[in-house]
């Protein structure tokens, strides 16, 4: 008798209750299967691939379509920075590619435009790595383009891998670099019209020194003005300023 009863009730898929979660989810499976571009399912599984051929669409040529740039395979809309990135902006070269290398080089034509970092120093491209987080902060992330970065299942490739653990060595040796130069205090400097430039110590005199670590860093020579005590003036590797005097608290240049 109970059995009869709920069997009885069994075929009424069009009460409201069942009908209309089922057209729910149907509509929504046809929304997303036609907008492979929907951003706020994308963003949220991280998952949107790009192409380089797709990815160059949106270099802000098309008025109807947003503006997307890519960094170490990272896809961001900077649709909202078009002055910069739109037809004629001064960073246009960024739009609908991934530019990493530029980042550093400044060099936008030709074969500048490149997203390999191949022979760039470990600060170099811990510089390429700020840039991204820069976007991730400031823009919306997209998705992820396939190719030296990420994989076809967008997956991170050992490339991206090697290029974030000398961003991490980079990053490590600015920290040193900072707390090296720390314990010796840098000159005061000043440059006026008349005057040309000059240094000075307030404690200590005044000597131009190797930054130590720069040659590891940059592979550039790269030296500062730093405060010396009278007892250090011997140590190996510092220069006296042209013109200035031994013991002189001020050298102009
Ligand atoms: C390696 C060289 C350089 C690179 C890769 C670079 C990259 C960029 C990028 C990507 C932006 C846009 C940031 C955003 O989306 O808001 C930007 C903005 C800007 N850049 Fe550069 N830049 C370089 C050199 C310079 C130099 C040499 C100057 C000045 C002499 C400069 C001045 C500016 C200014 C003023 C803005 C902000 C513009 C605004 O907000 O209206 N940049 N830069
Ligand atoms: C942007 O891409 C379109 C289509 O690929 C191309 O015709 C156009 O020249 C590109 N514009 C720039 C500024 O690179
Ligand atoms: C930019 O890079 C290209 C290719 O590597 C090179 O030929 C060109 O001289 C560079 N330009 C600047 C301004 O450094």
């Amino acid at each position: 008798m109970e059995l009869k009863k709920l069997n009885k009730k069994m075929p009424k898929i069009w009460s409201p209750f069942i009908g209309l979660p089922l057209g729910l989810a149907f509509l929504s499976f046809i929304f997303f299967k036609l907008y492979p571009l929907n951003f706020n399912s994308s963003s949220l599984h991280h998952q949107k691939l790009f192409s380089v051929e797709e990815l160059s669409l949106y270099n802000g040529t098309d008025p109807n379509l947003p503006i997307f740039l890519g960094v170490l395979g990272s896809v961001f809309d900077v649709t909202k920075g078009k002055s910069h990135y739109g037809e004629g902006g001064g960073y246009n070269h960024f739009a609908g590619r991934d530019a990493s290398r530029a980042f550093v080089s400044g060099n936008f034509t030709g074969d500048g435009l490149t997203d390999s970092l191949q022979g760039l120093s470990s600060t170099e491209v811990k510089s390429v790595v700020d840039w991204r987080d820069f976007y991730s902060r400031t823009y919306i992330f997209v998705g992820k383009l396939v190719g030296r970065y990420y994989n076809s299942e967008g997956k991170p490739t050992k490339y991206l891998k090697g290029v974030e653990a000398k961003a991490a060595r980079g990053s490590q040796l600015m920290e040193k670099q900072k707390t090296e130069e720390a314990k010796v205090p840098s000159c005061n400097s000043r440059w006026s019209q008349n005057g040309g430039s000059e240094v000075w110590c307030d404690d200590g005199f005044p000597r131009l020194v190797q930054r130590p670590l720069e040659i590891a860093l940059t592979g550039k020579m790269s030296k500062r003005c730093a405060c010396f005590k009278e007892d250090e003036l011997e140590k190996p590797g510092l220069e006296i300023y042209e013109g200035c005097d031994f013991l002189a608290k001020r050298c102009k240049l």
